[in-house]
Formats: C-alpha cells, sequence, structure tokens
C-alpha cells in the first residue's frame, strides 16, 4: 500500500507467541500498515510446527525473517518505520539491553534501538524481574526512548509455573503503542 508505514514485528519463544498473527499482525494489518515479521530461532521453530510463519508470509505479504540474508543477496524486508517487540523473552531484553546481536532479530533490534522508535512488550515472570541485572536492562532501554508495556497495569508478574488461568497478551495496549509512535 503505497504510503503506509512499516511496522517491524519482531517475536520470541515466550508463551503466547502463537497469537501473534490474530493478535498483533491481523489487526496492524487492518489499520493500514504494511507489517514484516522477524522471529528468533526458537519462535521460529515454534511457529513453523504451527504452520504460523506459512500464514504470517501469507498475510503480510513479506517472507518471516529468522536468519541472515547471504552476502549480496537484497534485503527481503523493507524499512521500518516502528518496532513491535513482542513477545520479548527476558533474553531477548537482556541482550537488546547489552547490544548482543547473535541472531537475525537481534541484529535488526540492536541496529534500530537508538534510533528507529520501538515498543517491548517484556513477556516475563517474578522470577526474571529478580534477576540483578533485570532492572539495568529496563533502564538502559528507557534511555534511548524504548516504550516499555510493562507494569501492574498491563502485565502483572507472576511466579514462575503458578497454576491459574493462562493470561491473554496486552496486544491492545501494544498496537495502541505503536499506532502513538507513528503519530
Ligand atoms: C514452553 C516455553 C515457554 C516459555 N515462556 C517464556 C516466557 O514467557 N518468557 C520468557 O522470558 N521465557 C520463556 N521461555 C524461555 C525461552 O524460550 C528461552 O529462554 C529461550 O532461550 C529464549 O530464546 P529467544 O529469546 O531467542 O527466543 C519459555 C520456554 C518454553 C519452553
Amino acid at each position: 500500500m503505497p504510503g503506509s508505514k512499516v511496522v517491524g514485528v519482531v517475536a520470541s519463544s515466550a508463551g503466547g507467541v502463537e497469537e501473534l498473527r490474530t493478535g498483533l499482525v491481523e489487526p496492524l494489518l487492518e489499520a493500514g500498515h504494511r507489517v514484516a515479521v522477524t522471529l528468533t530461532p526458537t519462535a521460529a521453530r515454534w511457529l513453523d510446527h504451527l504452520g504460523e510463519t506459512t500464514k504470517l508470509a501469507e498475510v503480510t505479504g513479506l517472507p518471516v525473517r529468522s536468519e541472515a540474508r547471504l552476502l549480496g543477496s537484497s534485503r527481503p524486508h523493507p524499512q521500518v518505520d516502528v518496532y513491535a517487540v513482542a513477545p520479548a523473552t527476558a533474553n531477548l531484553v537482556a541482550k537488546l539491553a547489552l547490544g548482543i546481536a547473535d541472531n537475525q532479530a537481534l541484529t535488526v533490534l540492536c541496529e534500530g534501538v537508538a534510533g528507529t522508535p520501538m515498543v517491548v512488550f517484556p513477556r516475563v515472570n517474578a522470577a526474571h524481574a529478580r534477576h540483578p541485572a533485570w532492572a539495568s536492562h529496563l533502564a538502559t532501554l528507557r534511555s534511548v526512548g524504548v516504550e516499555l508495556v510493562y507494569g501492574e497495569d498491563v502485565w502483572p508478574l507472576s511466579e514462575p509455573r503458578s497454576s491459574g488461568p493462562s493470561r491473554p497478551l496486552p496486544w491492545t495496549e501494544i498496537q495502541r503503542r505503536v499506532e502513538h509512535l507513528l503519530g
């Protein structure tokens, strides 16, 4: 669609990633945006197994990326206007804050973090948040303007393996923040 904005959706291997298409990608497309999806290697394995990577490529009209392109080949995704990183594992948040670009998802995010608007939803539990480096990772990301969908109001932290009904991810709030950054 000419003139439409490009949302780079990046997802990692956290619970709820199986809802990525219906929860975030299709609503963004319905709002008139182009969507380019990149997955961490484990998220790609999970979504491949569910047949979701094929569906994501079909609905977006772009390849779903999880590997580096070959030397000399052209970039398969257009230039991104805003990134929506959801769900973000504790692992992805930590590596992004430290600048570790050891897969395609982190490569684009580490390049974009201080220059392209970014919304990140850390899909973490109370144990992840007790890690001694966690607060500094969040502070690092906030210091360059990353919008964190984080806190008691959007994602109260539960203890790992605590029983209880599974909660939907805050897809509507993530999209609202993306729209806000797009202006
Ligand atoms: C079924 C399952 C669910 C998981 N859910 C989460 C989660 O919600 N949040 C999280 O931070 N890690 C979660 N993990 C752990 C991550 O998948 C693991 O740390 C992985 O190495 C992260 O890799 P990635 O960040 O490259 O996707 C889960 C693992 C499994 C097997």
